[in-house]
């Protein structure tokens, strides 16, 4: 192809060029950007050799219980490769300067999170669950157990990829309401329930990012509103369901739709968790995460029914809204 140097050049269609800088407002976006430099921390500054103090304190069931606990949180805050392909595609589709700045931050968070999750198995039962020898048949299930919870994330993973060829940016920036919602509400719990340290500080430095995460969906939406027609409306509603029944393993009991786990899943993952809350990570109990769930799915609903958005119905909470029918790993799109 012979290029015309006298004119101005043609760029490929979704290209990170050329660059468009726009600095000048004093936007909601701009001040959260700023927050999130302001809100730093560091995850080498926990006091790491607390717990691997207490760790050789604990019984081998209660180091599995805490470890098969931060795996499966893993599974959620695997997400700076998430935000990290926002970022990418967020430059390819020209969004917003702020929001560039904005999504690069989050990956800097979500990086730190999975670590916390890494670092805290690394103190309590170093290598599981994937260099773990279980010594016996209870402690190969729980194993085995983690791996197919991750083995959903891949499946998330791919249809995460797939929805950008799916839905516009701003919609799917939105779907990640429900899930900063929720981390914010249940990290904010678990700082006050968490007794081993230095889980206390750990959650309460997650829930200052989370809770930033969540303004940036409020902004998302305030900022988008223009475009939102009746269909993103309601898929905005669908997503929030989504969010629901994703996050659910974590955050409330372990879902019927989507997730494909082993038979017995659920009755293991209670004991697991009863040990680990016993051994003093703070977990919720059910009561408690269902208050917490309410909570944030009021609290979301009331925010977008500002602009029209409707909340979906969720029985298990004694939610009424709209009927959101069939979840597959298709409309699954929320992270924390
Ligand atoms: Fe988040
Ligand atoms: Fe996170």
């Amino acid at each position: 192809m012979s290029l015309d140097f006298n004119k101005d050049p043609e760029f490929p269609r979704e290209s990170i060029y050329p660059e468009n800088w726009e600095f000048e407002d004093d936007s909601l976006g701009w001040k959260l950007y700023r927050r999130s430099k302001a809100e730093q921390w560091d995850e080498d500054k926990l006091d790491w050799a607390k717990l691997r103090e207490a760790a050789s304190g604990l019984e081998q069931r209660e180091k599995l219980a805490l470890s098969y606990w931060w795996a499966l949180l893993s599974t959620f805050d695997n997400a700076a490769p998430v935000f990290a392909y926002a970022l990418v595609k967020a430059h390819e589709l020209e969004v917003k300067t702020r929001y560039k700045g904005f999504i690069t931050m989050v990956t800097c968070d979500e990086c730190r999170h999975n670590f916390v999750c890494g670092r805290s198995i690394q103190c309590l039962l170093p290598g599981f669950p994937n260099k773990f020898k279980p010594a016996n048949e209870f402690e190969e299930s729980v194993r085995r157990n983690v791996l197919w919870v991750w083995y959903n994330g891949s499946r998330y993973w791919n249809a995460y990829k797939e929805s950008y060829n799916k839905y516009d940016i701003d919609i799917l920036f939105t779907s990640f309401m429900m899930g900063e919602a929720a981390a914010t509400t249940v990290f904010t719990e678990m700082g006050k329930l968490a007794k081993l340290k230095p889980f206390p500080e750990a959650f309460r430095s997650i829930s200052v990012d989370e809770t930033r995460h969540y303004a940036f969906t409020h902004v998302l939406m305030q900022e988008g509103l223009e475009r939102m027609n009746e269909e993103k409306k309601a898929l905005v509603t669908r997503q929030m369901k989504a969010g629901f029944t994703f996050l659910s393993l974590i955050t409330y009991k372990p879902p019927k739709g989507f997730w494909k786990l082993p038979p017995g899943f659920e009755d293991m993952h209670y004991k697991l968790e009863g040990i680990a809350r016993d051994a003093g990570l703070g977990v919720p109990t059910l009561e408690e995460k269902e208050k917490a769930w309410r909570e944030a799915v009021l609290r979301v609903g009331a925010a977008v029914a500002k602009y029209g958005v409707k909340i979906p119905e969720i029985p298990e909470l004694g939610i009424s809204g709209e009927e959101v029918k069939d979840i597959s790993e298709a409309d699954v799109m929320p992270v924390f």
